[in-house]
């Protein structure tokens, strides 16, 4: 019987998208580059459901339905264009590629151009939830054509994580829309997890508690506003003590937080697109900084520490204070990543629905977190909104806030403690609801050195004052 999906690339994450397949009733041809590792998923895992195995691509292609869909899940960049170039000639018109790896979303829509020439699919689509998502249910984000959903869509609605009796898994738009939103959706996973680490520094040094003592923390936290997946695995990783040593674990790792490049490509794409995404910007930049290990020593010893440290008075206040900060920041980098996902889609022309995106995030995904509903409620009310932060719920939990996010930040200063993601996005939250901003001066200071213009606040027009001469001003 031939198989009705086909998964190439069986490293652990294909392996477990495989599985998920089977378990779920599909009959899944399984391939690999070496043909030990398709072995060995059939040896171990062929009870889960109905596999064919094939050692060729060949073989793997003449073993499934027409039409026909391939999920390739392999590194992104050239070992993702080698399997394209491999299975292309195997194809024929109406087969669909699903490349399901983190690819940037300006390759896969030269893929999907490429292909489509070619009388193909190519379906960008990015899946979140790592090892254990793609086997028990991710987030599924599909790009490509409206056809090949109509196809895939049923499959992958059925692997993909429930809420509420809702799949995670829409058809987010044609061809990028998909990896696009999977990109944010990482850069928003580094903006989180960067203000998690600022909590939980900032509760070290204010209150002096050990990891296990903030680890509980954490675990309180996760039965409120903020409960969420990485909150829940902060209070994980930071009651784990290293076997070894008998030390808390987060002070036996290295402090060097690496990245594969999603947060990068998100910041990248926001600067192309002008969009502030400040808190993502400032989370993947504090990677950065901390890998400059060199640069941090000399650091070090040219400034040594003149603060007195952090000194708590109330420390329950400083928790609660803590903490909403913590939502009010978490706050501004969504509402930031879906004006990234908004510019995204009107410039590339994907009519992408911001509500239908944080349906599919309520569950699967790494970011999966309660305030999804109601970032889902807010474009359901309005699917216009100009900002999420402007939405009343958002708003409220905003004002509410503010005193804490401010104390925290200050106090955050004064010590010399680094918040980078805190700070910038109060920061953005106070510039985005300033009264007036000093960008009439920098207006003012590029007209005078290079005659750039400006326009008034008080008629229409461009305007340009003679700096060097009788400083009269012109229309321009
Ligand atoms: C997911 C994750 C995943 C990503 C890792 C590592 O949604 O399942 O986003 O796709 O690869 O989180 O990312 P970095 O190595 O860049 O931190």
């Amino acid at each position: 019987d031939l198989a009705q999906i086909g998964v190439t690339g069986l490293a652990v994450m294909g392996r477990n998208l495989a599985r998920n397949l089977a378990r779920n009733g599909y009959a899944v041809a399984v391939h690999n580059r070496s043909y030990e590792r398709t072995r060995r998923l059939v040896d171990e895992f062929g009870h889960e459901g109905t596999f064919v195995p094939s050692e060729s691509m060949a073989d793997f292609v003449a073993s499934l339905a027409r039409p026909r869909a391939v999920i390739i899940m392999v590194k992104a960049g050239g070992p993702t264009d080698a399997v394209i170039d491999e299975l292309v000639p195997l194809l024929e018109p109406g087969d669909m590629i699903v490349d399901a790896g983190n690819a940037h979303f300006a390759d896969t829509r030269r893929r999907e151009q490429a292909l489509r020439a070619h009388n193909l699919h190519f379906v960008g689509t990015g899946v979140s939830g790592g090892e254990e998502g793609a086997l028990l249910g991710p987030s599924i984000m599909p790009g490509g054509s409206p056809e090949s959903y109509r196809t895939l869509g049923p499959m992958f609605e059925k692997i993909a994580a429930v809420v509420d009796g809702t799949p995670c898994c829409v058809h987010i738009g044609p061809d990028g829309a998909g990896h696009f939103v999977k990109m944010v959706h990482n850069g928003i996973e580094y903006a989180d997890m960067q203000l998690i680490a600022e909590a939980y520094d900032l509760l070290r040094a204010g209150i002096g508690a050990t990891p296990a003592q903030i680890a509980d923390i954490f675990r309180t936290w996760n039965t409120g506003d903020l409960e969420s997946f990485l909150i829940e695995i902060t209070a994980d990783v930071l009651g784990h003590v290293d076997a070894e040593t008998g030390q808390a674990f987060v002070d036996i790792v290295l402090d060097q937080a690496e990245q594969k490049g999603t947060g990068r490509w998100t910041v990248q794409s926001a600067l192309d697109l002008g969009v502030p995404i400040t808190g993502i910007a400032e989370a993947t930049f504090a990677r950065s900084l901390s890998g400059h290990a060199e640069q941090r020593a000399a650091a070090r010893e040219a400034f040594p520490s003149t603060s007195g440290g952090l000194t708590v008075q109330d420390r329950d206040q400083f928790i609660e204070d803590v903490r909403l900060a913590l939502y009010a920041s978490k706050i501004v980098a969504y509402a930031q990543g879906f004006d990234h996902i908004e510019a995204g889609s009107a410039e590339f022309g994907w009519n992408i629905d911001r509500g239908a995106v944080s349906t599919i995030w309520r569950g699967g995904c790494i970011i999966r977190a309660r305030f999804l509903n109601r970032i889902r409620e807010a474009y359901d009310e309005n699917p216009s909104l100009k900002s999420l932060m402007v939405a009343p719920y958002f708003a409220e939990a905003v004002n509410a806030g503010v005193p804490s996010w401010r104390r925290v930040v200050v106090a955050a200063a004064q010590a010399g403690i680094p918040t980078p993601a805190f700070s910038s996005s109060l920061a953005y939250f106070d510039g985005l609801r300033a009264e007036r901003l000093p960008a009439a001066l920098i207006q003012g200071l590029r007209d005078n050195f290079g005659a750039h213009t400006y326009r008034r606040t008080d008629r229409d027009g461009t305007f340009h004052t003679q700096w060097a001469g009788d400083k009269k001003e012109y229309s321009a």
